[in-house]
């Protein structure tokens, strides 16, 4: 299998944390830098909950806080989703590891033209610092291979009928990103809410020691759940990267609507009836047993590893 050097911008948010988590200890994938955004919480709390997932594991990674409001939009926080501290459900130690002194904006910048490789970012929050950063040093561009990102929805929403939460966040940041022209590669609701972490894989993870303590915890304080299982949307991504043969894809053009009762909708131009090319490369089917397959497997590898 191939290896990546990744960038992780987040909201962390529990889904945020169980990627984290997986990526933090994929032997292919070389995590060079997290960048955390305003969104399921503040960037504080955002912050805060990075350092404290990075702490646990004992993972030296330079953490760099980034924008504490959308471009325009109002900020409004997902508390009721994931908690009061972005992560509750299990009682972290005090990080004793802080953030680098230097903004999400200038460190995604600085760590990407200094790679010496191209980097692959995956976003799971608001898709703000990496508009901040794509209008304010375009010359990046070329140095991005591809940002896997969840967000949108080609189906239907989450918080309105039709807008997803990341997109709805910070629609204006959305379409900027979508517009940039880099290779984009969209895991939405589409997939996230099809292919669900099932209950029997959460309860397996509970007696993985204390890092299944922890996951356990978090997993299931998560309000996105159904009889079904949890929605863990942005542990999606990494899976994605590393086993897109898991997925079905379809590549569109995406537009971003950033008014009216649509905001943050990702239309999906199916009908080829304004574009002729294509921006996105959109998941719409997942393989949901091999999803719980490989995540089962990675946490039991962590644990077993802690
Ligand atoms: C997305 O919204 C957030 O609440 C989750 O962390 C995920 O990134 C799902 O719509
Ligand atoms: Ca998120």
């Amino acid at each position: 299998m191939k290896n990546y050097d990744i960038i992780m911008d987040m909201d962390p948010g529990i889904d945020d944390a169980v990627a984290l988590t997986l990526a933090l200890h994929n032997s292919n994938l070389n995590l060079k830098l997290i960048t955390t955004v305003a969104g399921n919480v503040s960037v504080e709390k955002t912050t805060i909950n990075a350092l404290k997932i990075t702490n646990f594991f004992n993972k030296d990674i330079p953490i760099a806080k980034g924008a504490s409001h959308p471009l325009i939009k109002k900020f409004e926080d997902a508390s009721h989703v994931h908690g009061e501290s972005g992560m509750d459900g299990y009682n972290f130690d005090k990080p004793t590891n802080n953030p680098i002194n230097m903004n999400a904006v200038n460190a995604l910048y600085q760590t990407i033209k200094n790679n010496d490789k191209k980097v692959i970012l995956i976003s799971t929050g608001a898709f703000t610092n990496i508009a901040l950063l794509l209008t304010q040093y375009p010359d990046v561009k070329s140095n991005i291979e591809k940002i896997v990102f969840m967000g949108g929805s080609v189906h239907s929403g989450n918080m309105t009928s039709v807008a997803e939460f990341n997109m709805f966040s910070d629609p204006h940041a959305g379409k900027i990103m979508i517009n940039s022209g880099i290779p984009l590669v969209m895991v939405g609701l589409d997939v996230t809410k099809q292919s669900l972490l099932t209950n029997d894989t959460l309860e397996k993870i509970k007696p993985l020691g204390p890092v299944g303590k922890m996951l356990y915890g978090i997993i299931s304080h998560d309000f996105d759940h159904s009889d079904s299982g949890t929605a863990v949307h942005d542990a999606n991504t990494i899976f994605y990267l590393l086993h897109p043969e898991a997925f079905q894809t379809k590549d569109y053009w995406i537009d971003v609507v950033t008014e009216g009762p649509a905001l943050g909708a990702t239309v999906a131009d199916v009908r080829s009836a304004y574009h002729t090319d294509t921006n996105v490369s959109v998941c719409l089917k997942e393989d949901q047993v091999a999803f719980n397959n490989w995540i089962l497997q990675e946490i039991k590898k962590i644990a077993d590893n802690y």
